[in-house]
Formats: C-alpha cells, sequence, structure tokens
C-alpha cells in the first residue's frame, strides 16, 4: 500500500479536482526530464519506462557519429576503450535540450562502460546550466555495479543537487522502475487523481495515464459495438469501456485492432463478473485477453462485489506483476465495501466505477474514494435506460444546454468532468459519440455546477 499512501498524500497537496484552472500540473515544481545515452537499448528501455510513469519529458543523448559495433566491441583499443581512457574527451551530441531551464529534476541514464559513465554523458551535463537542479542518476551494466560513476560526474555539474544513482540489470520491468521512482521520492508531473484538460488525461496511480473520456458499451450488440469503438477512436477517442458481461469484449478488440491507432493510444477496460470467473479467476483473465485479442489489457475491473472477490482480485495482482494487465479497479464499490476490501489486498486500486448521474451524485463517495488516490468513474451518465429523456429533458439542464449552445448530454458529461468524474457514455450513434467527446468549447460556472448538484434526489437507477 506504500505507493497508494503516497498517492493520497500527493492528491492531499491538490484538493480541489473540482474546477479545471485547479487540475493544471502541481505549482510548486518544474517538470521532470528523462535524459539517456544508450546504444543498444537497454538503459533506453528504462528510460522510457521511467518518463511514461512521471509523464516526463524524454531525451536522448544523440552522438553526431554514431558509434558502429567494432567502436562498441571493448577490450579491443576501439572508440569506446580508447575514449574511456581519456577523461578529457567530450564527443559530440546532435541535438540539444530544448528550453532546459523548464525542468527541476533530471534523470540521467547511461550504460557502464569500464566502470564509468560514457564521455558524451560529460558533453552532455557541460553543455547546460544544471545549478539547482536535482539530477538522478542511473546506469545499466553487464555486470558492474554503478561504482563510482555517478560520484565521478558531480564536478560536471557542481551545483546541481545529486542523489545517489542506482544501477539496473537488463530485463528490469516497469514496476521494479515505479518502486524505485516511489521510494526516491520523484513524483510524476502531473498529480495523480488531477484531470489534465490539455491533455485530456488523469494520472492513476499506477502511473498510467487514463484519458477522462470515453465510450461504453454495456449493451452493444457485436456489430454496434465494432461500428461505435470505431466511430470514437475515429473521432479521437481512446477510452473504450466493456466487460465480460457485456458480451462484447472480442468486437472491441477487433475495432482496436482494425484502427491503425496506435495500441499505447488506447486505453480499454474490462471486468471479471462474479460466479464463475471469482472462482476460477486466472481462467477468466486469460479468456479477457484472448478475446480482446490486444496484448495487454489496460485495466481490469471487478464489476461488483461478491463471492470469492478478494481472490479474483488477487489473481489480477498477479497478472499486474506479468504485465498482462497494467491497473486494477472495481465497479460498484462504495464507502464501507471499500473499507472491508481495501485492508485484504496489495495493489490499491487505480480506479472505481459507479453509478454517477444528477439524480444520483454520490457526493459523500466520490470525494471519499477521491481521497485514497483512486480515480472515479461514473457509469449511467444520463441516468441510465428509461431515465435518459427525463434527465436530458430537465429544465435546469436544458437552460444550462441553451446558455451555452451545447446539449443536454454536454452539460452533463461537463459536469462530471468538472466534479473530476471520468466518463464513459455508451450510445452507438456516431453523431452521439463525437458530440460526448465535444467537451471542451465551454466551461460551467460555479454556480452552473451549483444548480446541477442541487438536483440530487440519492435516486439509483440500478440495482448494483
Ligand atoms: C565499451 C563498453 C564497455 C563496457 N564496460 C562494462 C563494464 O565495465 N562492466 C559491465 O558490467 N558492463 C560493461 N559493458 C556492458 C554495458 O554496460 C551493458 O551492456 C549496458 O547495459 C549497455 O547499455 P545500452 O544497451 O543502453 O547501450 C560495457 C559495454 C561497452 C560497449
Amino acid at each position: 500500500m506504500k505507493r497508494a499512501l503516497t498517492a493520497a498524500l500527493l492528491l492531499g497537496l491538490c484538493l480541489s479536482l473540482a474546477s479545471p484552472a485547479a487540475a493544471a500540473a502541481s505549482p510548486d515544481s518544474g517538470k521532470t526530464l528523462v535524459a539517456y545515452f544508450s546504444c543498444t537499448g537497454t538503459t533506453q528501455t528504462l528510460a522510457e519506462y521511467a518518463a511514461d510513469i512521471l509523464g516526463a519529458d524524454l531525451y536522448e543523448i544523440v552522438p553526431a557519429e554514431p558509434y558502429t559495433d567494432a567502436d562498441l566491441a571493448y577490450y579491443t583499443g576501439g572508440r569506446a576503450d580508447r575514449e574511456q581512457n581519456d577523461p578529457s574527451v567530450r564527443p559530440a551530441i546532435t541535438d540539444s535540450v530544448e528550453d532546459m531551464g523548464q525542468y527541476d529534476t533530471v534523470l540521467l541514464g547511461y550504460p557502464i562502460w569500464h566502470g564509468q559513465a560514457p564521455r558524451i554523458i560529460s558533453t552532455f551535463l557541460e553543455s547546460y546550466d544544471l545549478s539547482g537542479k536535482t539530477i538522478l542518476p542511473f546506469c545499466t551494466s553487464h555486470s558492474s555495479g554503478i561504482g563510482s560513476s555517478d560520484d565521478d560526474l558531480h564536478p560536471l555539474a557542481p551545483d546541481a543537487d545529486w542523489l545517489d544513482g542506482t544501477r539496473f540489470a537488463a530485463g528490469t520491468t516497469r514496476e521494479e522502475i515505479a518502486a524505485w521512482l516511489d521510494e526516491r521520492g520523484i513524483s510524476p508531473d502531473a498529480p495523480i487523481g488531477a484531470f489534465d484538460f490539455e491533455k485530456r488525461t488523469v494520472m492513476l496511480n499506477s502511473g498510467y495515464e487514463m484519458p477522462i473520456l470515453g465510450l461504453g458499451t454495456y449493451s452493444l450488440s457485436d456489430e454496434e459495438c465494432y461500428n461505435s469503438v470505431t466511430a470514437l477512436l475515429q473521432a479521437g477517442g481512446r477510452l473504450i469501456d466493456t466487460a465480460y458481461m457485456y458480451g462484447n469484449e472480442a468486437a472491441v478488440g477487433r475495432a482496436v485492432r482494425d484502427s491503425g491507432v496506435p495500441r499505447e493510444e488506447i486505453f480499454v477496460i474490462t471486468k471479471l463478473y462474479p460466479g464463475p470467473q471469482y472462482a476460477a479467476p486466472e481462467q477468466a483473465i486469460q479468456e479477457a485477453l484472448d478475446k480482446l485479442d490486444i496484448g495487454y489489457i489496460d485495466m481490469m475491473l471487478l464489476h461488483h462485489p461478491g463471492k470469492n472477490d478478494v481472490k479474483a482480485y488477487k489473481a489480477m495482482e498477479q497478472a499486474v506483476s506479468e504485465g498482462k494487465i497494467h491497473s486494477l479497479g472495481l465497479s460498484n464499490w462504495y464507502v464501507e465495501e471499500l473499507e472491508q476490501f481495501l485492508p485484504q489486498v496489495d495493489i490499491m486500486p487505480a480506479l472505481v466505477q459507479n453509478e454517477i448521474h444528477p439524480y444520483y451524485q454520490e457526493n459523500d463517495v466520490i470525494p471519499y474514494i477521491q481521497s485514497l488516490g483512486i480515480v472515479v468513474q461514473g457509469w449511467y451518465p444520463f441516468g441510465g435506460r428509461g431515465y435518459t429523456a427525463q434527465l436530458l429533458g430537465n429544465e435546469t439542464i436544458s437552460a444550462i444546454a441553451a446558455d451555452h449552445g451545447v446539449s443536454s448530454a454536454q452539460v452533463i458529461l461537463r459536469w462530471d468532468l468538472q466534479k473530476g468524474v471520468v466518463v464513459i457514455p455508451g450510445s452507438s450513434d456516431p453523431d452521439h459519440i463525437r458530440e460526448n467527446l465535444d467537451l471542451f468549447g465551454f466551461a460551467l460556472t460555479e454556480d452552473e455546477m451549483a444548480r446541477i448538484n442541487a438536483l440530487d434526489r440519492g435516486e439509483k437507477h440500478d440495482w448494483y
């Protein structure tokens, strides 16, 4: 739960999730840069993990004269050997970091070459004024430790605040890098749980970024689902919510694969269902992976509390450690259920997905969940089947919509986002799907938010 505690603390720094202004990057810290040099890709992989986890910028130190295999063959008196023997060598770098001033923290990655950092790291350090910046070195090697390679770099940026470096072996996992960053107190650029309205994403406590709006696929047939996911992806939407129970995971997967959108840009959520799936969760997870057939699952939720839910969650935790699932969450868990469940598991859920709409606002539940560093997502944003016409036709909502020249649906979704609630409205109509993504050309005032908040009736429209 260590990461979860950090997440909750971070969230404390950013208490107000209610307004887009409050959702901007943390005000007191500059950005983080992950700079690295890598000839055979080992250091590069770890640098990419770190940048991804932190939401940091990535900069590759590229030599003006590339290193050939012969240059790298060590103990041959080749180029790398010669450079390492001469501390005054400064191999040229092709380009430079744009505006180094914007960074507070620099992670610096390099391979160990004869016990030291390659000389091009010296070139890099001497190219900038790094005074006042925190530098965290990390290296990869065949077998050597970091040795004095990090300390020996200090004189090249004497006024920087150097943290102790760490050596990693080839094959170090993303989770190990996340744990290392957490231990070193290096936190994501975007505070966990805060919505970034520019990027339209939220940083999860798992270290992954998730889009804050997307598509729900409940009750969509295979064909409708395929077409809806395709329409969403074409319109720029990147978040899709499905479930074993919806029977359309295969259609979601097919639409994702056919879309031409890079896999890593898309975020797919699916769910295990109580009963046989919770009783045999390993098979159920494999079934979801097979049906989706998109490599990994971005997030898996438990559909609702039920017998064997802890057992199912623990199987999902195992799948996270194997890289099959990236993030975990729960659906239809409320305060009491969370209080009972959380002490029994190791990975803090990244998300809780509950029924949320203007007639059922969960105003007690949402702040509690957010205070744990867990992101909240709402299902049935328009009140659910049988209630949609009534909610969209609500006088207050219609009046606000008319004032902004948008639809009632857009007003409700925007209200959710301004409350820090991720939205996944279901639709099989491409026009509605596009409209539901178009939420950034207007903002609700405090007064308008208050008028919608006043519509709460505590009226649940489904039994979960
Ligand atoms: C010139 C040279 C010298 C090296 N010296 C060492 C060494 O002293 N100790 C060690 O464990 N590995 C040594 N290695 C292996 C690299 O440190 C290791 O393969 C590293 O992970 C490569 O990182 P990269 O793939 O990011 O380039 C050396 C490699 C080269 C090319």
